[in-house]
């Protein structure tokens, strides 16, 4: 079972409208809305590769029963924690004149409290167990202490659940601490982990995987953007290609890696055959609108094209 949490959701809505400007009224051509958040996005991938997931996290007010009924039209299963206030909506104001200009609204979200946090712990709890895998991605809402990915962490692995992390900064630093199975940084968020400039070698991107899993950590992928990724566990590490997609968005290729990484593991698919279907879901993720997955058959398509490079032993 692959559980995914997301603290922070949220509902994206994208206006179209031809020039953008502040102060005067716009007449908007297209309007989307679509539940968002890394860890719905990370559910609703496993169930586009055809797994199956439980998307939790906190919900809030009438948005959040909007993200519910999304979930429930895609047949994705949910367990969230309803807390006080409204989730919140990102609104993405995209001016069709000019191309790529895009002008984004990001609402801080509701307060989480101490108990709220303790509720959906006690949730999480529930699906614990040596069979389940658990994804915390992604931001936490302002109110949440930042070692919460490693505080359930800690509690997951005492019930010997499987859990991956995708954070960044503290919440990252505060998570690798409880020795996550699996950690997904991208090369700029492992070398700032690091205090290092995103530019880097490959060779040094590989010492700092390494140093991440020394602290023990099971396995670091660092992903690379066009440039495929990295792989590294105890035992070898290896580097992959990256595949050339026509790339229409590249908002949500990490939760795509991901979400394949979680099923493949959960579906006893032999490592390396995860990492190809890491690197084809993530490349196939490029090519939809926005954080729309890819359909399963492209993704096969893709897979084709990964090839694996041994790095060591
Ligand atoms: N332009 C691209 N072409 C092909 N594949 C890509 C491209 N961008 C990303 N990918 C694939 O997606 C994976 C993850 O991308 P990236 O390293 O940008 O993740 P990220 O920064 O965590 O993304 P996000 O957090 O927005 O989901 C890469 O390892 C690669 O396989
Ligand atoms: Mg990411």
């Amino acid at each position: 079972m692959i559980v995914t949490v997301t603290m922070n959701p949220a509902i994206d809505k994208t206006l179209d409208v031809e020039n953008f400007t502040g102060g005067t009224i716009h007449r908007v051509t297209k309007v989307i809305q679509d539940a968002g958040g890394k860890g719905i996005n990370v559910s609703k991938t496993i169930h586009a590769l055809g797994g199956e997931t439980i998307a939790t996290g906190f919900l809030g007010g009438s948005s959040g029963r909007m993200i519910e009924h999304a979930l429930d039209e895609l047949h994705i299963e949910h367990q969230f924690v309803y807390i006080e206030g409204e989730t919140r909506t990102n609104v993405k104001v995209v001016d069709t004149t000019k191309k790529g200009f895009v002008t984004e609204f990001n609402e801080p979200g509701p307060t989480v409290t101490q108990r709220d946090i303790q509720t959906l712990t006690e949730t999480l709890e529930l699906y614990a167990g040596p069979s389940t895998i658990f994804v915390f991605s992604g931001s936490v809402p302002a109110s949440v202490d930042k070692d919460v990915y490693g505080f359930l962490t800690r509690k997951l692995r005492k019930r010997q659940s499987t859990v991956f992390v995708d954070a960044a900064g503290q919440l990252l630093e505060e998570a690798i601490k409880a020795k996550p199975f699996l950690i997904k940084p991208n090369a700029y968020e492992i070398t700032r982990h690091f205090n290092l400039s995103e530019d880097v070698s490959e060779e040094t991107l590989i010492d700092l995987g390494k140093e991440l899993l020394a602290k023990g950590v099971n396995t670091i992928v660092i992903s690379r953007g066009q440039e495929g990724a990295i792989f590294l566990d105890h035992q070898r590490a290896f580097k992959t290609n990256g595949i050339q997609v026509q790339a229409h968005s590249t908002v949500g290729s990490g939760d795509a890696m991901l979400a394949a990484l979680a099923y493949g593991l959960d579906a006893d698919i032999p490592y390396e055959d995860c990492a190809r279907l890491a690197i084809a879901t993530s490349a196939g993720a490029c090519t939809t609108l926005g954080t729309k997955p890819p359909a399963r058959e492209l993704v096969d398509e893709l897979v084709k094209d990964v090839l694996i490079y041994p790095l060591w032993p």
